[in-house]
């Protein structure tokens, strides 16, 4: 299976973090790819099993280019569903 590890950052610490649990990934096998969401053009949700989500917090909730990555993924979970993949919980709560 392989997996997406997609953060924000603006000072490192939330990149540190990711990069950890990518390599964390690898280690135990599992094929992972990690970007930085500024960096994401277009995904296709059909290569990968699962996502990792990981944003700084920003006055009490998930930085904006987080945000707007997590709604604009709600079109790739289109394609999960047909490949029938449970659907990850990345929707904001508010
Ligand atoms: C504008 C701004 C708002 C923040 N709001 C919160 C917050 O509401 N709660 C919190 O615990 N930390 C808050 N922080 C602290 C950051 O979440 C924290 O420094 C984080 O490690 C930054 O991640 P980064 O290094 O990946 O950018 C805020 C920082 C900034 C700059």
């Amino acid at each position: 299976m392989k997996g997406i590890v997609v953060y924000d950052t603006s000072y490192g610490n939330t990149k540190k973090i990711a990069e950890t649990i990518a390599e964390t990934l690898k280690e135990s096998g599992i094929e992972v790819d990690l970007f930085d969401v500024k960096n994401v053009k277009k995904l296709s949700g059909k290569e990968y099993g699962f996502l990792v989500l990981g944003s700084p917090t920003r006055f009490g909730t998930m930085s904006f280019a987080i945000r707007e990555f997590a709604f604009a993924f709600v079109h790739i979970e289109v394609d999960w569903c047909e490949n029938t993949f449970e659907k990850p919980n990345i929707r904001p709560s508010n």
